[in-house]
């Protein structure tokens, strides 16, 4: 039997990854999960407990004590959430803490992933594998018109994406990079339903090239 349909979907920090992975699990009658909220629910509990989420001890209980609850929080994408998230991020056991869970939850039904080591590390064999990426001042506009209230100015949203992302794409593990294998696609000039029908094609052309390898 075909093993179930995986889409990973990865990319910096409001790129459009969300959305265009909601709407794609919608069109495949698929589980959707946002794995990025896995890292700021740890991060949350470190802050939680008055710690620090770049002390490796405190991060990696946090990640272990993780439960299902934790990731239906109304306080995860606050800003001094998005800073314990990237710092947890970076450290190992946080990261294999939470990878058995990632791939169980596209083991049987399949699934699309986003997060920025899906194609890399969690499904190096996902059917189609999209890096979603899209210029620093596009995501800066489109977080700040998103979030702006909690977030502050324009130039400090867009200081915060840069900086988040450097250290994202600097970690020595599981680095945000595209997979060998991932399609790159650009959403700068692209608005939502644009940006989804390019992905979609995208992944109709994985789908038809893995029911008729070469
Ligand atoms: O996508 P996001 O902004 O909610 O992600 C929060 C943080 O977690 C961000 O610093 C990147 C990190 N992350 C990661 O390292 N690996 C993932 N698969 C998803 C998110």
């Amino acid at each position: 039997m075909a093993p179930p349909l995986t889409i990973a979907i990865d990319g910096p920090a409001a790129a459009g990854k969300g959305t265009l992975a909601r709407r794609l699990a919608a069109h495949f009658n698929l589980p959707y999960l946002d794995t990025g909220l896995l890292y700021r629910a740890v991060g949350r509990r470190v802050l939680d407990h008055g710690g620090d989420p770049a002390d490796p001890a405190q991060a990696a209980q946090a990640a272990r004590a993780l439960t299902p609850a934790d990731l239906t929080r109304d306080d995860l994408r606050t800003q001094a959430v998005d800073r314990a998230a990237s710092a947890v991020a970076g450290q190992a056991a946080v990261r294999a803490a939470l990878l058995d869970f990632q791939r169980q939850f596209a083991r049987t039904q399949g699934a699309v992933l986003d997060g920025r080591d899906i194609g890399t590390v969690v499904l190096p064999d996902a059917t189609a594998k999209l890096f979603v990426t899209a210029s620093l001042a596009a995501r800066a506009e489109r977080r700040w018109r998103e979030r702006g209230a909690v977030l502050g100015a324009l130039a400090q949203v867009t200081a915060d994406l840069a900086a988040r992302d450097a250290e994202d794409a600097a970690r020595t593990i599981a680095p945000l990079r595209p997979a060998a294998d991932a399609v790159t696609l650009d959403t700068t000039a692209l608005d939502a339903e644009a940006a989804f029908q390019a992905a979609l094609a995208l992944v109709a052309a994985a789908i038809g090239a893995r029911a008729s390898p070469s």
